[in-house]
């Protein structure tokens, strides 16, 4: 593979995808969301009834999707769902759907596909570790709980009815999952520059991984 990956990943609230995003604008990379694919598969199973515990079903139905990127936007069997995985009752199930291995193996390889013959930048849990291990460069960004929490409940409260304990008690619950499931947990790849977010905004970030891009040369 001569295409380059561009790996981040860290806890919920961390500032990945805004990072991501802005990073793969900067230097011409496809950007991949791969929360959004979990977040994705979620919606679905949620509206079509299914219980989290309902492997065989969760299982069907993630195989029967058709999950795609188009323009930063992530479409749903053919439709746009970029705001509604966004949303509270989704963020409150996600990481069961994302604990099951096989939907684990279904969504990295959407990944690897679409990273066959493109640069990309690619953000999440298990970027660095499991789905593109040979990564170009790694990143794993974090933040204090109180600050993600903040960041989150900025994100949510014009939507959703919720306090801003109720966020971090969630943050705290979901970072619990991420990091202790048995199938590619949520860590730090050894060779992952680790990046602080907590007090920096969005352009001081950036700066800091354009930073570590540079030094490597053929970006
Ligand atoms: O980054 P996010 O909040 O959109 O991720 C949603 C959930 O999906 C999160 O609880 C963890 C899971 N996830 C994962 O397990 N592996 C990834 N590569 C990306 C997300």
């Amino acid at each position: 593979m001569n295409n380059k990956v561009i790996a981040i990943d860290g806890p919920a609230g961390a500032g990945k995808s805004t990072v991501a995003r802005r990073l793969s604008e900067r230097i011409n990379f496809t950007y991949i969301d791969s929360g959004a694919l979990f977040r994705a598969v979620t919606l679905k199973v949620l509206k079509c009834g299914i219980e989290t515990d309902d492997v065989k079903n969760i299982l069907y139905y993630a195989k029967n999707s058709s999950l795609d990127f188009i323009n930063n936007s992530i479409y749903l069997d053919g439709e746009d769902v970029s705001s509604e995985i966004r949303e509270a009752f989704v963020n409150s199930k996600v990481s069961y759907i994302a604990m099951i291995p096989e939907i684990r193996e279904i969504i990295v390889n959407i990944q690897r596909k679409i990273a066959q013959n493109k640069d990309v930048v690619v953000d999440g849990r298990d970027i660095g570790t499991t789905v593109f291990p040979q990564a170009y460069i790694k990143f794993f960004l974090t933040a204090s709980v109180e600050e993600r929490a903040k960041r989150r409940y900025n994100e949510l409260c014009d939507k959703n009815k919720c306090t801003l304990e109720e966020v971090r008690d969630q943050i705290i619950e979901r970072d619990y999952i991420d990091a202790h499931r048995e199938a590619s947990p949520l860590r730090q790849a050894e060779d992952a520059i680790l990046i602080d977010t907590t007090g920096k905004n969005i352009d001081e970030v950036i700066a800091e991984m354009l930073y570590h891009i540079s030094m490597k040369g053929d970006v």
